[in-house]
């Protein structure tokens, strides 16, 4: 079968900064496919090129077998999109914003009526169908926004970034409606985010960083080929601390202070380390081989360190208007 999504060597400049570095990769039919990676990564540049909003300088993209730079508006029919920043005209109601969505895609109204009913009990927003966007909560809107891109029935939904900003519990909310969409009416996801344990429950992930696809795989077959597990161990004394840290150089993954975190891999080597230290720790815990390992390995970088950055809360200020939840 055809993929959904074809990209092609795509590479795209802002000025000096090069956003997207030759990126190739494919999205198949009914996927769930995530796209992570820190801030600047380049991921709305790439989620902007397959909605049409910009042009590759270089490189193919295709969405349903169009491509997005000869036949935009073709494309456009059959994407759906929640971008990264909120994009409801809050002067309307929920219906409103939806109805008008579904004329300028030229669903006709029959269908358009019972097509909003269905989205808005997806999301859970029934009740609220008459209320003003700017009276709705946070978690609210990101709902809406979900339900808005699906009311003319695209075969392939963007989500960029649709938990940043939210609490734990509307972030799990939004990814319950995210995998009943894909299961339930066979939708084509590509979600990107930067925090790395929702990636876990997708499909495929492609690991994106300045520009560039690192790694592109399952979950599974990620860790299984670039996970570590990672034994933490807190010592009585920061001199004992410094001097495990060089004793195991290569193995050090993280010092500081009276804490060590060393490259571990299995109970051998825990029990080796625990019988030449064990008088001189205080704490230590093993930590299994994790998604954010393998982001480690790749980038040499932690993902949260970057997770929570200026622009980020920024953002999620931003959004912040009348309640936090959903
Ligand atoms: N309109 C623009 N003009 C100039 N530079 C831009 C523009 N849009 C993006 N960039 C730059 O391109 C790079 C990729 O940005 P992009 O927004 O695609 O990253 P991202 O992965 O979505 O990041 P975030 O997690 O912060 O949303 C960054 O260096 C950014 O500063
Ligand atoms: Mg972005």
């Amino acid at each position: 079968m055809q993929p959904v999504v074809e990209v092609e060597n795509v590479t795209k400049r802002y000025g000096p900064t090069v956003a997207l570095n030759d990126v190739s990769l494919h999205i198949n039919s009914g996927e769930l496919f995530a796209l992570l990676g820190p801030n600047g990564a380049g991921k709305t540049t790439l989620v902007h090129i397959l909605c049409t909003i910009h042009a590759p300088d270089k490189g193919t993209a295709k969405v349903a077998g169009i491509d997005v730079v000869r036949h935009p508006r073709q494309a456009r029919s059959r994407i759906g999109v929640v971008f990264q920043d909120p994009s409801l005209d809050d002067r309307l109601t929920v219906y409103e914003n939806l109805d008008f969505h579904g004329r300028i895609y030229g669903v006709p109204r029959a269908v358009r009526e019972e097509r909003i009913a269905e989205m808005l009990a997806l999301v859970g927003l029934e009740e609220v169908r008459d209320r003003l966007v700017r009276t709705l909560s946070t978690g609210m809107k990101r709902r809406l926004e979900i339900a808005r891109a699906l009311v003319h029935q695209p075969k392939m939904l963007f989500l960029d970034e649709p938990t940043v900003g939210l609490d734990a519990q509307t972030r799990h909310k939004i990814w319950e409606y995210i995998r009943t969409l894909q299961q339930r009416h066979q939708l084509t996801v590509l979600v990107t985010t930067h925090y790395i344990e929702e990636v876990e429950q997708c499909d495929r992930v492609c690991i994106i960083d300045h520009g560039q696809v690192l790694a592109l795989d399952t979950p599974a077959a990620l860790k299984a080929r670039y996970g570590q597990e990672r034994l933490r161990v807190r010592f009585k004394d920061a001199g004992d601390a410094a001097a495990a840290a060089a004793q195991y150089a290569a193995r050090v993954l993280r010092h500081a202070g009276d804490e060590v975190d060393l490259a571990s891999e299995g109970e051998a080597f825990v029990e080796a380390f625990l019988s030449a230290h064990g008088t001189r720790i205080r704490a230590l815990s093993v930590e299994s081989v994790s998604l954010e390992s393998v982001f480690l390995s790749l980038t040499g970088r932690e993902i949260r360190d970057e997770a929570a950055g200026p622009r980020d809360q920024l953002r999620a200020f931003g959004r912040r208007g009348g309640e936090h939840t959903a």
